[in-house]
This record gives C-alpha cells, structure tokens and sequence, in this order.
C-alpha cells in the first residue's frame, strides 16, 4: 500500500491533465486512514483547497479540512523560510533578503527558486516534528510543477552537486537529495489521460525518474472511459450515418470513440511504462469540485 510507509508523495505531470485533481484526492484518501495530511502546491496557481471545497491557503499552512492542511508554496516566501529555517543566516536575511533584492536574487540566480521551494518541502517532510517529537506530518502530497519544469525541479539537488563539492550548500542538496531517492520516505507518481501529448510527456517523464533514480509511484491515467459497448456494437453505431442517429444514438457513438482511445492509450501507457496504474474515469460535473474528488479518493484509496 502506497500509505502504509511513503511520507512524501510527488504528483507529477502535463499541465491540465488532473495533477491537482489527483494531489486533492490522495489527501482524502490518506485522511480517510486517519493521516495528518499536508499538501503542497508547488504551482503558479493554487488549486487543491478550492477542489476540496475550502478558501485557498497561500503562503501560510493552512488547515483545509478535518486533518488536511495545504500551503501554496512560492519562491519569495520560501526563500525566506529557507534563510531563516535551513541556513540559519538570520542575520544576512535581514540585511539583505528582507526587501527587493530578494526578488531579483530570485529571478538572477538559476534554480535558486527551486531550491528554496525544495526546502521547504525538505523542512515539511523530514525536519517538522510535533509536540512528541514525532514527524508532523504522516503524509506530504506534493503538486509538482508541470512536466518540463516538474523535472528540473526535481533534478535541481542533483544538478547542483554535479556543479559544486564543498560550501554551504552542499549539506542541504545532500540532504534534499536523500529525501527525493528515499524509496521508504518517497514515492513519484505520474498523472496522464488518453491523448497523445499527455501519454508522450508521461514517458518522458518516467524515463526522467527512473533515469534519476528516483523511487517510482502510481500512474494514473485520469479522464478514463470505460468500455462499455462491444466492437461489434461499435461497428454497428460507426456503420449508421449521423443523419440517421438519434441523439443517445450519437452519445453512444462518441463513448465508444472514447473508449476506444482509453483503450489505445492504456495499452500503450502499460507497455511503455512499467507502473501500476489506476484508472480515474472521467466525471462530467459542470462545477468539478469536492464530490468529484471524493469519488476519485475512493478509487486511489482503494487502489493504494
Ligand atoms: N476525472 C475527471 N473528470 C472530469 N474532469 C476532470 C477530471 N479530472 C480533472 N478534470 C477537470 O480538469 C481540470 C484540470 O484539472 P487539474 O487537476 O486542475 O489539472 P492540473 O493540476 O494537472 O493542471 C479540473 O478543473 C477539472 O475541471
Ligand atoms: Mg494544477
């Protein structure tokens, strides 16, 4: 079971393709095993506390639900807790980072938002205790950046002790780097849906983790239409011309085109990733929120 041991929980994927969707889910799912949950959005945009039907977080944890609290995680104020929190340079903070030049720091020294980000997640899952000195949090479900990013983000301690041997920030990317390819601590999952784009930056992004080394997770393959209809009955819907079909007619003709895809997709995903999979279906819902989460819970909790 991904919950019985796995503090950190990294969702990754194609923007769009359900990776909040997924991260508010597995924070249900582990609330439901009576986990103190922690998400973080390490996104442009907060997104998981709206899905579960509470006010968004920003910077500050917040909690969310019964045993869910969220933080949206961004670089200025990450960098601020990681000169306060990680390096202990308060005195340098103060001189230099509480004012403007954080921001251009920020934007002038590359992967710098990354590692503070990092930290902080570092901080979360393996440094923050509670009152019996027993790690805070059970669960950290994390909500990477989209694909491309998502890697550089996750390849930034690496990179950086490729670049450098000794200083100061050595220890923390050591210690960063110990967290993300921890198989006891970590686990990467994936979340795609049947098309081609999403499927090709999910292999891509695998063959990225498994290159790292990086301790493998879930995939989850979201927006899935079962099969419902026979390839004979897909013949006949095919065979019939649109003039001639009624409306259910049509909608059948479109779930089967669907599923089709699903189909496709599946196969290709299992045999290019070797991964477990869940499938999420798709849930047409014209304010996709709380309800739709808790369905999908249900299907990730089950599935570990
Ligand atoms: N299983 C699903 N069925 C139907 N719509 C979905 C499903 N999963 C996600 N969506 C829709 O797609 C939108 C984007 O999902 P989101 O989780 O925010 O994507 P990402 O975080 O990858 O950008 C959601 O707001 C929702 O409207
Ligand atoms: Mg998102």
């Amino acid at each position: 079971m991904v919950w019985s041991s796995r503090r950190l929980h990294i969702v990754t994927g194609k923007g769009g393709v359900g990776k909040s969707t997924v991260t508010a889910a597995l924070a249900l799912a582990a609330q439901r095993e009576k986990k103190r949950v922690l998400v973080c959005e390490v996104t442009a945009k907060e997104r998981v506390a709206s899905l579960l039907g509470a006010p968004d977080c920003g910077p500050e944890v917040k909690r969310i639900d019964e045993s869910i609290w969220s933080v949206h995680v961004r670089p200025a104020e990450a960098m601020r807790e990681y000169a306060l929190m990680v390096v202990r340079f308060r005195a340098i903070y103060n001189a230099v980072f509480e004012n403007r030049l954080v921001r251009y720091f920020l934007r002038a020294v590359p992967s710098l938002p990354e590692i503070v980000e990092l930290g902080k997640v570092w901080w979360h899952v393996v440094k923050e205790q509670d009152e019996e000195g027993k790690p805070r949090w059970d669960a950290v479900i994390l909500d990477a950046p989209a694909t491309g990013h998502g890697i550089s983000f996750l390849r930034t301690p690496r990179t950086i002790l490729e670049l450098v041997s000794e200083g100061p920030m050595v220890r923390d990317m050591k210690r960063m780097q110990a967290m993300l390819t921890d198989p006891a601590l970590t686990a990467i999952h994936v979340v795609t849906m049947p098309e081609e784009m999403p499927v090709n930056e999910a292999v891509d992004l695998h063959q990225a983790i498994v290159e790292m080394q990086l301790p493998e997770g879930r995939l989850f393959l979201n927006h899935h239409f079962e099969r419902r209809f026979s390839a004979d009955e897909r013949q006949t819907l095919a065979s019939t011309d649109d003039g001639a079909l009624g409306p259910s007619r049509l909608a059948a003709r479109y779930w089967g085109e669907r599923q089709d895809l699903s189909a496709h997709y599946e196969a290709r995903l299992r045999r290019e990733i070797e991964l477990p999979m869940t499938l999420i279906p798709y849930l047409a819902a014209k304010e996709f929120g709380r309800a739709a989460v808790e369905r999908i819970a249900e299907i990730v909790g089950r599935e570990g």
